[in-house]
């Protein structure tokens, strides 16, 4: 009997709802899609990839009560969150307060858990309770400026402040002086970044490699998902400004057995049990934005969600049925699951607009998407209108490819890369080049 109702669970049918418009979530859509056990998709708002994948919905991911409404009327019985917002402003609590929509399995970490990103203060008080490895740091509010200034008086460079909320990527700043750094913290403290820059984290500056660790949980059990090197800078040598990221690579080659033994050990374990020893519920996926500091890893930050461009390359790789991965995720069977990762290697190049990560334009004709070959063509930031598919964000396609090894997987992706074309079209040309 107990074998029977395991087995109907886990082959459970789902009409899912997708949250999300980027490379990430087309990288969702496309699993979701894949799997026997999607009964129908839909993406809110999606883009003009996902409209491959299921029926893109003209809804806000914030909009909690068009979302309800939505999932009553559909029948919905898997919602799937891929951006971080819904979550921080507590898309699962939301759920969870009502009692028709209690019953929907949400793929995301409740507002508790979700402030493992939304609050960076949070998060170091949160690791130095677990003894978690990660940067030496102070917390500064507003009203206490004027410590925060001395403090920074006599810090050593460089210097790295963070506005303590969400600040849409742009709320880290790696500063060279201390003039610079003071300057900073008067701006974020003044209000730079609204709300989210009313705290300031001041934090010693790690020089090492990064590279980013996904784990999906049902708040006991965990699985590691495939790990990826994101690109963040705008230029090639990692130059220039901060971007949501221009390219990804995965397996990561240095994240050898030893280093996984030390992740899972130092890093995965302690933070699973700390969000359940605090009774904090979490149904999803955490992000670790790791470094490396000479062979020992640390962690940059956390995520409530998967990251972009990382998922462009993880997902592709990950061999298991989505749907029943998340299903059992959601229903707290992840124990049974076992991960099946593709082992070669699998790379991305985003094709981002002009001017990215500053002002960009959008409505630019995408031409030449029809003319790739071999390669998985992920949407960023794309619509279609009237029959073109337009460009629509700052990074707006996403080119995956495999190969038995990054040369050969970068290959494809650059050679498809050119091919995709629009005005003013730019990516950077070294992304894995330090890998090798
Ligand atoms: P985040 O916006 O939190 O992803 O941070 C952006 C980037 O800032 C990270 O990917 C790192 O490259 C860099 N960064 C953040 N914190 C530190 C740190 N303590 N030491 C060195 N670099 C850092
Ligand atoms: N690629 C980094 C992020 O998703 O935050």
């Amino acid at each position: 009997m107990h074998y029977i109702c395991a087995v109907m669970a886990i082959n459970t049918i789902h009409k899912i709802l997708l949250l999300g418009a980027g490379g990430r979530e087309h990288a969702f859509a496309l699993q979701l899609s894949k799997s026997k056990r999607c009964a129908q998709l839909f993406i809110a708002p999606g883009n003009a990839g996902t409209a491959h994948c299921g029926e893109n919905v003209p809804i806000n991911p914030l909009d909690f009560q068009a979302i309800r409404s939505f999932v009553l009327q559909h029948q919905i019985t898997m919602v799937v969150v891929g951006p971080e917002e819904p979550l921080v402003l507590g898309i699962w609590d939301f759920f969870q307060a009502d009692p028709e929509l209690s019953k929907v399995l949400l793929i995301g970490p409740s507002q508790a858990g979700a402030v493992l990103e939304g609050s960076k203060a949070w998060a170091k008080r949160f690791m130095g309770r677990y003894q978690i490895p990660t940067a030496a740091y102070r917390e500064f509010s507003t009203d206490q400026l004027q410590q925060g200034l001395d403090y920074l008086s006599k810090h050593a460079l460089p210097i790295v402040l963070k506005a303590d909320g969400l600040a849409a990527g742009k709320g880290v700043v790696i500063c060279q002086s201390i003039n610079e750094a003071q300057q900073e913290m008067k701006e974020m403290l003044g209000g730079k970044f609204g709300d989210a820059s009313a705290k300031v984290v001041v934090e010693a500056f790690l020089s090492g490699i990064e590279f980013s660790v996904f784990v999906l949980t049902d708040g006991k059990n965990y699985k590691i998902l495939p790990e990826a090197k994101d690109y963040k800078r705008i230029g090639e040598g990692d130059k220039g400004p901060n971007t949501g990221g221009m390219g990804a690579v995965s397996p990561v080659p240095f994240a050898d057995a030893l280093m996984w033994q030390k992740v899972e050990d130092r890093i995965i374990v302690p933070t699973i049990k700390g969000l359940r020893k605090e009774k904090i519920p979490y149904i999803g996926f955490v992000f670790f934005g790791l470094i490396v500091v000479d062979g020992e890893p640390y962690v940059i930050e956390y995520n409530c969600r998967m990251g972009d461009p990382e998922t462009e390359v993880v997902l592709p790789r990950l061999k298991n049925d989505f749907v029943q991965l998340l299903h059992a995720c959601a229903t707290g069977k992840l124990k049974r699951v076992v991960i099946k990762q593709d082992k070669k290697t699998a790379t991305t190049v985003m094709l981002v607009s002009k001017g990215y990560p500053g002002a960009y334009e959008k409505g630019k004709i995408i031409e030449g998407l029809d003319t790739t070959k071999g390669s998985i063509i992920l949407h960023a930031g794309t619509k279609m209108s009237e029959g073109s598919v337009l460009t629509n964000g700052g990074r707006v396609i996403a080119v995956t490819s495999f190969g038995k090894d990054i040369p050969s997987a970068l290959r494809k992706s650059y050679s498809n890369a050119r091919k995709i074309k629009f005005e003013g079209r730019y990516f950077r040309r070294d992304i894995g080049k330090d890998l090798l």
